[in-house]
């Protein structure tokens, strides 16, 4: 539980198939494109920056379930699991992802459980999706129709997953009403699989005068706090607790919510700037 994380830096293999138009990352069929050319990269931030934080909020006592939702080729689940975090599910939209994904674990050693497995036991008479504490389960599901029984999970986290929803959104204020239409489908999704005292952690570029009208909905159950991690550009780190809202409470801010407008030279030209774009007032 001691080691350190052996995230290779966030840019190690930089992509060759940024898109020229932000709405491509909303078409599974980009994501597909470029994970067939692309072995790993990192969005935002990886998780050497804001393993404190996880820390703080995901125990690694057993058993916990997690679900990570659009895992890309990012090394999120792999840094959990050598944290000692169990009962491990990924998904993604894009099948090339998920095998890709099943590969690399395997190729370090980590068990794996495949879609086939699952539709063995399923064929044996245990239900399709269970959670399995041995294994790290990728399989390709879309976040915004989860297929899993509510109540599944102790953890639902996201890395720049969310965010994929808000990149043709319009004014980020006054979100289009399909985005807002999407973002609840996920939202709605991902309150209903956690167990009751489950807690959702998204990690994004989303600031919080952004996220909280949706966080807040009223069907919602849950707490909300951040925190923010990273020099120069700050990242968003939001921790949703069911069942712990309190109806006359304030949410917890660790620092002002007024957007951040120090960017550092290298954040400019980076992927991460053209993919929040449409997500934060600069
Ligand atoms: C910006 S990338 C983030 C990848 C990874 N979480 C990381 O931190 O590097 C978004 C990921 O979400 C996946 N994705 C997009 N829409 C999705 C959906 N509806 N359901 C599941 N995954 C989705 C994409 O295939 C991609 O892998």
């Amino acid at each position: 539980m001691d080691t350190e994380p052996t995230s290779t830096p966030t840019r190690s293999v930089k992509s060759s198939v940024g898109p020229s138009n932000v709405s491509s990352y909303l078409d599974p069929l980009y994501w597909d494109k470029r994970f067939s050319s692309e072995e790993h990269y990192e969005w935002l931030k990886d998780y050497s920056h804001f393993r404190h934080l996880i820390q703080l909020y995901i125990k690694p006592i057993s058993p916990t379930s997690v679900l990570e939702l659009g895992c890309g080729n990012s090394q999120l689940g792999e840094e959990l699991h050598r944290d000692g975090i169990t009962g491990l599910t990924c998904i993604d939209l894009s099948a090339v992802a998920v095998d890709n994904m099943q590969k690399r674990l395997l190729s370090k050693g980590i068990k794996v459980m495949s879609l086939n497995m699952l539709l063995k036991f399923k064929f044996y008479g245990a239900p399709m999706f269970c959670i399995s504490y041995d294994y790290i389960q990728v399989l390709v599901a879309d976040m915004l129709d989860l297929p899993f029984e509510k109540e599944s999970f102790d953890v639902v986290i996201e890395k720049g997953t969310m965010d994929v929803v808000f990149v043709d959104s319009g004014d980020p204020w006054n979100p289009r009403p399909e985005t807002v239409k999407k973002a609840m489908a996920m939202l709605q999704g991902v309150h209903r699989v956690l167990k009751p005292d489950g807690v959702f952690v998204s990690i994004s570029f989303g600031q919080p005068h952004f996220r909280r009208p949706l966080f807040e909905a009223p069907e919602f159950s849950w707490s909300i706090e951040w925190k923010t991690f990273g020099d120069g550009f700050h990242y968003f780190f939001y921790i949703l607790k069911k069942g712990r809202r309190m109806t006359d409470s304030k949410p917890c801010m660790e620092k002002s919510d007024r957007p951040s407008i120090s960017l550092y030279q290298e954040e400019l030209e980076d992927e991460n700037y053209m993919f929040r774009t449409n997500v934060e007032e600069l």
